[in-house]
């Protein structure tokens, strides 16, 4: 019998106007004076008015810092900290995408905690954190109940990780996502579906992992098309919401797998380009799951059955092939590519894009298949092309 663990945020609040219950989450955790942590677009679309009114309501003392960029440099998370510290704030609110929950987190390590960034990620920090909300407002990334941080810049990425960062209450509230643009909602609900898959296939998933990532994918099956496809449709996006928060505590357990690896392989010194995060995950993830398929036929199948494909006709060995046509017809719906060629890489990329893939240790660590750099570049070659085994 093995031994499971699963951790996560203290509290989560879900639900479409759960927003209006944050003065008294606040209040609960004794929060006085708040640093508000996010960027510029939130401030525009309205989400920002809708908690600082909470805020003013509840007669607490806060200011913003809207400065949060995409995929933050080391910098931009110094320059948060030497905001909070120098306004004196004892508590941390995160309201946006993953990279502005990923910002707050530091923010609210730098209030009880001595030392930079930098430090942190080398020597990891002692003290618990200060009080802290994280609010989403893109359903895709979950980091509102992971306990990671990532900082990058083109050639370097820093992870800050540890189990003192959970935040003391993960406030999901779908409303906050009804303005977020077509091709975002796709971009990160794709990434939802990839933190999914790749936990449920992870060495390290478990029975508690499982049933989250099972959920989390039929809720995208059932829903990220209607999203794309009409962003008023607040059913479908409380079911999105529902999978990111699922499929977020599904792999801030069990992790993810080459899923994501390949994803972060397409940088520096292989190639020059700036993908989204879920964008450079998915263009590869039909290749990924013929690549694992063999490793767990079962839980492949499921993977297909889960994601729409008929597979009671076919054999387990057909059907766990399946899983990688099914993202394939996703990706189509979504307007995404189907190959690597299409995005610009081109053939002589292959063998640096392949090698970089082992950069990401902990990942090809938990794969469920043994990674091997030939492997890995007929998995690219694949891509390449764009053709499955099964001939689509
Ligand atoms: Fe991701």
């Amino acid at each position: 019998m093995k031994t499971y663990s699963f951790v996560t945020a203290k509290k989560i609040l879900f639900g479409v106007g759960a927003v209006e219950q944050l003065g008294r989450e606040l209040k609960d955790i004794g929060a006085k004076k708040i640093a508000i942590i996010t960027d510029a677009v939130i401030k525009k679309v309205g989400a920002l008015d809708k908690v600082t009114g909470m805020l003013e309501k509840g007669g607490f003392d806060y200011a913003v810092w809207d400065k949060v960029e995409p995929e933050p440099a080391l910098e931009v998370g110094e320059a948060a900290i030497q905001f909070t510290r120098e306004g004196k704030y004892d508590s941390v609110i995160g309201l946006g995408g993953g990279s502005v929950m990923d910002t707050a987190k530091a923010a609210a390590v730098s209030i009880t905690n001595p030392g930079s960034l930098k430090g942190w990620v080398k020597e990891v920090f002692e003290k618990p954190l200060a009080p802290l909300v994280l609010i989403p407002t893109t359903s895709g990334t979950g980091s509102e109940v992971s306990n990671a941080a990532v900082f990058a810049t083109p050639e370097v990425k820093y992870v800050l990780y540890s189990s003192l960062m959970y935040p003391d209450i993960a406030l999901v509230d779908p409303e906050l996502t009804r303005t977020v643009p077509a091709r975002t909602t796709a971009n990160t609900g794709i990434d939802a579906l990839c933190h999914a898959i790749e936990a449920y296939v992870s060495l390290k998933a478990n029975p508690i992992t499982d049933a989250l990532a099972v959920e989390a994918m039929s809720l995208v099956a059932e829903n990220l098309r209607a999203a794309y496809a009409y962003g008023d449709n607040m059913e479908a996006r409380s079911g999105m919401s529902l999978a990111s928060l699922m499929a977020g505590l599904a792999f801030g357990n069990a992790g993810t797998v080459i899923g994501h690896a390949c994803g972060y392989a397409y940088v520096y010194p292989a190639t020059k380009f700036h993908f989204p995060h879920g964008y450079s995950i998915a263009i590869t993830m039909p290749y990924v799951l013929e690549y694992n398929a063999i490793s767990n036929l079962q839980k492949h199948a499921t993977i297909a059955e889960l994601l729409g494909e008929p597979t009671s006709e076919l054999s387990l060995r057909e059907a766990a092939f399946r899983s990688a046509l099914a993202f394939k017809k996703l990706l189509v719906d979504l307007n995404m590519p189907t190959s690597i060629k299409e995005v610009g890489v081109t053939k002589d990329m292959i063998p640096s894009i392949a090698k970089n893939v082992f950069k990401s240790t902990a990942h090809v660590a938990r794969n469920p298949r043994k990674v091997t750099e030939e492997g890995m570049v007929r998995l690219f070659e694949k891509a390449y092309e764009g053709k499955l085994e099964c001939g689509t």
